[in-house]
Formats: C-alpha cells, structure tokens, sequence
C-alpha cells in the first residue's frame, strides 16, 4: 500500500489461494496509464518480457535485458494500485545458477517495487525457484510453449504433441509446483495436458494457449487488443485498436495538409487586437 492510497495491493499469497476458485484475471501491462485502466479490471499484471516483440520490435523474446524490464515494471507499478505486478526474468539474467537469478529477482523487487516475478521453467529450475522462494521472492513458473527457449524448439509451436514431451512438461509443472512456485503459466499446450496439470499442482494455473479449465488466463494486452500484427490462434481479439490509431492518424494528417487543424479551440491568443486569420506557417515557439 503506498502512502497516497488506501488501496490493498493483491498478493502473491492471495493469487495462490484463488486455486479451484474464482478464476484468476490476468493481463500484461508495459507502461503505465495501460496498467492504470487494467487495473481496474485484472488480478495480476504480467510485465512479461513479450515486450520486446510486441513495444520494441524485436523478432523474438531473446533480446530483453533485465535493465528493459526494470525500466517497464517501474513504469507498471506507477499505474497499478491493485493487481499484483509479476515480473518476467528475462533470458540469460538467472539460468546460469540459483545465484544469478537471486542477483536479478533482488534488483526486480527493490528497484521497481514490483512483489513478484516469473521465470519459464524447465527442469532445471525447480533448484532455483526453491532459493529465490526461501529467500523472500515469489516466483510464478512457466511452462509448455516457453518463448525463450525459441531457439532450440524451432519456433512458436504449441506443445504436448507426442507422449514424451507431454510427460516432460507435466514433470516441469510439478518440479515448479513442488519448488513453492505461487501460480503456474500454462503457455500453448493441448488442452487436456492443461487439464492434467491443473489436476496435479497445487498452485493454480494461469493458461494461455492453454484451457479454460486453467485457474485463471492471461494474454498479451496488444494481442488482445489488435495492436500487434501477428495474431497467434490461442489469441481471441477484444479490441481493433490498430485500426483505430490508422484512422485517428489519418485524419490528423489530412487536417495539417488541409490547414484546419489546429483549430481556435487549440491556439492561444493573448491580444485582443491581433489578426484572427490563418496562422503562418512557422514553428511554434
Ligand atoms: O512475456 C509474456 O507476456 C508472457 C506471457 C505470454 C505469459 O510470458
């Protein structure tokens, strides 16, 4: 709660308490007067490392520094009263040992405010979460389609084709599960091993691409929104804001071509006396 407001920040403990309840509401949020209205309306703002691709355009989630994703969760956490603001550790900032993701999970709390992170979580990573967990940082896992791992998986594909890999990703679950992960993103997986995971773990599972029976579902607000051009199947499109930008820009464009904006409402005039024609065109001072 900061000093201004009266406001009760939802917690990582509340969110793991939601299993098999409510269903959890969950979007990603970048900057901060997009938290501020998704606020109102979310239980948990990711500030997801997708921001690379979907803010800054790079082909793939591989590129975001931890400096990027401060800088983003600092801007959220100025917007976000409520929601619990969960942080993604981005690639190469805690793989390497339990220590490195503490060094990164630290300068995340104590520089943004931000309570929580993630991290996608392969096998490997149950020793991690179990650290940061025990040393005070919650950590939500990720597993299924893991976006960082782009390039050894070959691209984007939903998982949980064959046997095998739908038994690897229910052992990375329960392995996060076990760790003390708080909630688990299911991400781009056949809709019964989703099923099967929301069964197995005790934390709830925050689908995308995943199930509707998963304990809460989360999207990439631009996706959802309309506002990045790639659209994957699991994405469902609540807004078309792109084509709103496309027409609000194109009809400021032909108002300067055409001289009718701006208009009085939008110029100062400080003498009475001074001529009411058209302005000239020259830079404002
Ligand atoms: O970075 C992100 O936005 C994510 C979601 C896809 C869950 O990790």
């Amino acid at each position: 709660m900061s000093a201004q407001s009266q406001i009760k920040r939802i917690t990582a403990a509340d969110i793991a308490a939601r299993k098999g309840k409510e269903p959890i509401v969950a979007l990603t949020a970048y900057d901060a007067p997009t938290a501020r209205i998704l606020d109102r309306h979310c239980d948990l703002l990711l500030v997801g490392d997708s921001v690379g691709m979907v803010v800054h355009g790079l082909p793939s989630t591989v590129g975001v520094t931890l400096d990027m994703m401060i800088m983003h969760a600092k801007a959220v956490m100025r917007g976000a009263e409520r929601a619990l603001v969960v942080v993604d550790l981005p690639f190469g900032s805690y793989e390497e040992s339990p220590q490195a993701a503490f060094r990164a999970a630290a300068r995340v709390l104590s520089e943004t405010g931000a309570p929580a992170v993630k991290l996608e979580s392969g096998r490997y990573a149950g020793e991690t979460i179990r650290f940061l967990v025990e040393r005070g940082v919650p950590v939500m896992g990720h597993v299924g389609l893991r976006p960082q791992a782009v390039n050894v998986a070959g691209g984007f594909r939903a998982k949980g084709r064959t046997p095998e890999e739908r038994a690897e990703i229910l052992a990375e679950a329960k392995i996060a599960d076990a760790a003390g992960a708080f909630a688990i993103v299911v991400e781009g997986v056949a809709e019964d091993l989703a099923r099967e995971i929301t069964a197995a773990v005790r934390a709830p599972t925050i689908g995308i691409g995943a199930s509707s029976d998963c304990d809460g579902q989360v999207l990439v607000t631009q996706d959802m929104l309309g506002l990045f051009e790639w659209t994957p199947k699991f994405v469902k499109r609540y807004g078309d804001i792109a084509s709103a930008i496309d027409s609000a820009a194109a009809h400021y464009a032909g108002e300067v071509r055409a001289r009718t904006f701006p208009e009085l409402a939008q110029v100062y005039r400080f003498d009475a006396k001074a001529p009411q024609g058209p302005k000239p065109a020259k830079k404002r001072a």
